[in-house]
């Protein structure tokens, strides 16, 4: 099969084409960071506006850098959720309209499954069971694979996303938006153990996250503070410390208690080099494989969604031709691949 993946479920226009025996044929990408930026975050009626625009020339330009004729598509994948509904739609409304228009079958794809597959993309992927780590700007989740497509929550963040937490922290400390990649940037130039803060949740048994409480931490060492440079970078290092460390613990706990031989990192906070090393290293230690996907397949990107979308339709998975964007999607309650 040849299936055409559109993401467009928060800032980011991406579209790819997956075919299902010659791998990942083209991907392309437009991100809206430098609209938002002036508003310091995301402002949902701009980001399903950008795209509308941004779609259709994008498709066409992946589909030229592919190769493949529109015709010749035998699949459409979207994401369908969750994310903010009127960018959804966006991205539904045109898979839906392509597929028609084609006569071929098309699906809504869970965004987190997308990234959840994404390090499937890489050569010698992993296969179930393994244990999943899901870090992006709204979900922090640790995930059992038993089988592709049946998932089961292991633990997830009671309050902030890891990536939420890492931009509300940056945003507090005066830095750019989006503050996840800045803030870790800075953290270079920070003195390991100039700051230390708590490690949430580490100290009592279970798999759930809280990061709200760390934020409040930094705030508190930022306002108490002489406001320096090397000040700024030496909290942003403690701050990333913490976070990686909490998801290392965790994960180590995830690792034990399922008894799994694979723990798969994704999410955009899977690009964190310092979250990288820590659970490289644990990996090591603990003898337990390690996959991440490529950092630009971390974030999000049309090449997770058309694979995911690929494994499903190429199991005959379909979809009505009902217009789907789900807001709010629970993954466990997928059907398995
Ligand atoms: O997966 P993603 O692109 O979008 C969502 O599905 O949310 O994740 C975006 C999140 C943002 O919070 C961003 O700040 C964070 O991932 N992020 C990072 C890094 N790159 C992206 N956080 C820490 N370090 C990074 N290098
Ligand atoms: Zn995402």
């Amino acid at each position: 099969m040849s299936v055409l993946g559109i993401e467009t479920s928060c800032d980011e226009t991406g579209v790819a084409v997956y075919d299902t025996r010659r791998g990942l044929l083209a991907h392309r990408l437009f991100s809206q960071i430098a609209m938002h930026a002036e508003y310091g975050g995301v402002v949902p009626e701009l980001a399903s506006r950008d795209h509308v625009r941004r779609l259709w020339p994008l498709i066409d330009a992946c589909l030229a850098d592919a190769g493949v004729q529109r015709s010749a598509l035998t699949g459409v994948a979207y994401t369908a959720g969750p994310g903010l509904v009127g960018a959804l739609l966006v991205g539904a409304a045109a898979g839906r309209a392509i597929a028609w228009a084609l006569d071929i079958p098309a699906i809504g794809v869970h965004h987190m499954e997308g990234h959840l597959l994404a390090p499937l993309l890489e050569a010698d992927p992993p296969q179930p069971p393994f244990v999943a780590l899901l870090v992006s700007g709204g979900h922090t989740q640790l995930v059992l694979v038993r089988r592709l497509g049946d998932y089961e929550l292991l633990g997830e963040s009671l309050d902030d996303a890891a990536g939420e937490a890492f931009d509300k922290t940056a945003k507090m400390m005066g830095l750019a938006y989006p503050g996840g990649p800045v803030l870790a940037g800075l953290a270079e130039q920070g003195r390991s153990g100039a700051f230390t803060f708590s490690r949430p949740m580490t100290d009592r048994p279970g798999l759930d996250f809280s990061f709200s409480g760390l934020k409040t931490q930094v705030l508190l060492a930022w306002q108490h503070s002489d406001h320096s440079a090397q000040t700024q970078a030496d909290i942003a290092r403690g701050f990333e410390d913490a976070v990686a460390d909490t998801l290392r613990i965790k994960c180590e706990r995830a690792m034990a208690s399922t008894g799994a031989g694979v723990l798969v990192v994704a999410g955009g906070v899977g690009a964190n080099r310092r979250l990288r090393q820590a659970l490289a290293d644990s990996a090591a230690r603990g003898g337990y494989r390690l996959c991440f996907p490529r950092p630009e397949f971390c974030t999000d990107n049309g090449a997770m969604i058309a694979f995911a979308g690929a494994l499903r339709l190429a199991a005959g998975q379909r979809q009505g031709s009902e217009i789907q964007a789900r807001p709010r999607w629970d993954m466990a309650s997928l059907p398995a691949i």
